[in-house]
């Protein structure tokens, strides 16, 4: 039986939202979630927490995170299907003509999906971890895997704004079509700059600022697209030097549920590299 005096700790927090510790930090730092810090740990009185929940507090970074997972968990069947009259074959191509993966990198797919870019990078690369919340989506990239007879991908289950990977462990992070889902990309990116190793290089691909509210709905979108200076900022604030954002040559092509509207939406590319460590600086 659940006592009301409960004490609970942030994993614990995490565990029962459904959402990521980060989240639960972000929402400490920005509103006001009763916990009290006990030298270096978080502490929650699970009856104060519910009380909190119940006086309307239903945030929306915890909405939002379980919203977008349960979307990705529901299409993953037909995931593929959409996806190629969304964007076909060239933009990976693309992709991979700005950033090459060399047979000896490790390389990293946040965000992975049914496995677009994990696939192809499993061909060119020693090893790759393909990272998805969403369990569904993976499991489809997993057969697909073993229909291509790939075994180097490691398949992990978390989230990309803390995500499941040691530091300095990367030598090539993509992300592609990731970004508009996440409520913090600017954390994706300080997470991205952690798990390279010095001169790795990170790419990611979205679509650039739209009007499509609608997309919120319809296909979970957080963001309506990004602009340049955002992305640029963004990657500078989480640390990477050589940033180069351009439109990537190739819109996406997606539409409402029941295909009564469709729109074209272009394509940015954004790339970035973690510089070695320089003398008096920390890395990682
Ligand atoms: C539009 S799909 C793109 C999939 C794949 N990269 C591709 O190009 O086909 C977005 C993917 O990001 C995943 N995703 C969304 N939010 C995430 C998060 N916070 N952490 C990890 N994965 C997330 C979804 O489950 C989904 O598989």
């Amino acid at each position: 039986m659940q006592r009301d005096d409960e004490i609970l700790t942030l994993e614990e927090v995490s565990e029962i939202f459904k959402v990521s510790t980060k989240t639960i930090l972000k929402i400490l730092r920005e509103e006001d979630l009763p916990a009290r810090k006990i030298g270096r740990e978080w502490r929650f009185s699970r009856q104060a927490l519910f009380q909190w929940m119940a006086g309307g507090h239903s945030q929306q970074y915890i909405h939002d995170e379980n919203q977008v997972k349960d979307y990705f968990d529901q299409i993953a069947p037909q995931y593929n299907e959409q996806r190629r009259v969304v964007y076909g074959d060239s933009l990976r191509d693309i992709i991979f003509g700005h950033v090459k993966p060399e047979k000896e990198n490790v390389v990293a797919d946040i965000g992975a999906g049914t496995g677009y870019l994990t696939l192809e990078l499993a061909k060119k690369a020693k090893r790759v971890i393909a990272v998805d919340n969403s369990a569904s989506m993976l499991s489809v990239a997993k057969s697909e895997a073993v229909k291509a007879g790939l075994s180097n991908i490691d398949f992990l289950e978390g989230n990309a704004e803390e995500l499941p990977i040691k530091p300095m462990t990367i030598d090539l992070v993509f992300a592609n079509m990731l970004l508009h889902h996440v409520s913090d990309p600017l954390q994706v990116f300080k997470e991205m700059y952690r798990v390279l190793k010095a001169d790795g290089k990170v790419l990611i691909t979205d679509i650039i600022e739209h009007e499509h509210n609608w997309l919120r709905q319809e296909k979970s979108d957080l963001w309506f697209g990004f602009n340049k200076e955002d992305l640029a900022e963004w990657l500078k604030e989480a640390g990477f030097a050589k940033i180069q954002i351009k439109e990537a040559g190739c819109d996406c092509c997606t539409g409402t549920n029941d295909g009564s509207k469709t729109v074209r939406i272009p394509t940015l590319m954004a790339i970035g590299q973690k510089e070695s460590v320089k003398p008096g600086h920390r890395n990682g």
